[in-house]
């Protein structure tokens, strides 16, 4: 929800100038709670360590079809997100603003088409997958659930918190051994990451794994696990998460007009077809 007044400009001026109230973002007491509660509670009591090597199994295989980057995006406008309490906005609506705050401030091309695509990976609910195991803040599986991950009491009913392989502070983790060797939770920001490794700069795949990690980016949590390449890499994903979050505004840019540019964008980083 935002207290923003809608224009009728395409884009300009540019998309952050006017301060949205960043108080009311991410508010879990405004009404429609029950559906985030809900939407939580199936999620925490299923991501168990088991669960997530499952999915991968099978969606990292990419063996479900092709697509082009236009008609996924396309079906993400199919989508509304149980587990935003922000947004009734359409997905590419959240895209374009989110990529168009990024371009108006500056930052590299790379930057600017992370911003259109980074939810690109919810393309798995098209595959029947649950909202769940789809979307959603991400958190380490494999070792003890933070207190600090949204709605905490929920890991109550998840069984690796009564396994005593995964339920102490490390788990099957050593001291500092890199993101990259941590299970996540699974959802579009992991299948996403897989999808497009070696296509996109080292802070670009950051942003896309662990932009709903905010258990790390913005609580602070899981640094025992984190090696010198996540730290270096934390700035970019904080950075990219002030556009994901705060640019959810009533201020739609115009995807027809600036449909060349983003044409440009992905022809230049990604393959003409997807193997999703
Ligand atoms: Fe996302
Ligand atoms: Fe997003």
């Amino acid at each position: 929800m935002n207290t923003m007044t809608a224009s009728t400009a395409p884009f300009a001026p540019p998309l952050l100038a006017a301060e949205p109230d960043r108080t009311a973002f991410r508010d879990y007491a405004q009404p429609g709670i029950e559906r985030v509660r809900t939407f939580y509670r199936n999620n925490h009591q299923n991501q168990t360590f088991d669960f997530v090597s499952g999915k991968k199994a099978r969606w990292l295989a990419f063996a479900q079809r092709e697509m082009t980057p236009w008609d996924a995006l396309d079906f993400l406008n199919t989508l509304v997100d149980e587990s935003d309490p922000d947004i009734e906005l359409p997905q590419i609506s959240h895209l374009l603003q989110t990529a168009e705050a990024i371009r108006a401030d500056g930052h590299p091309d790379w930057f600017v088409l992370t911003g259109f695509i980074h939810d690109l990976g919810k393309v798995l609910c098209l595959f029947g997958e649950p909202q769940w195991a789809v979307v959603g803040d991400t958190f380490p599986v494999g070792c003890r659930f933070s207190d600090r991950i949204v709605y905490p009491e929920f890991f109550e009913l998840n069984p690796d918190s009564r396994d005593a392989r995964y339920n102490t502070e490390y788990g099957i983790y050593s001291p500092g051994c890199g993101l990259d060797a941590v299970q996540m939770s699974w959802g579009h920001d992991e299948y996403l990451y897989h999808l497009l490794k070696g296509q996109l700069p080292e802070p670009a795949l950051y942003m896309i794994r662990y932009h709903s990690f905010y258990p790390w980016h913005r609580e602070g949590q899981y640094g025992h696990l984190t090696n010198a390449q996540d730290e270096a890499n934390l700035q970019w994903v904080r950075k990219f998460n002030a556009y994901d979050l705060y640019s959810k505004n009533a201020r739609p840019p115009v995807l027809a007009e600036l449909k060349p540019y983003y044409d440009d964008l992905m022809a230049k980083y990604l393959p003409a077809s997807l193997k999703l």
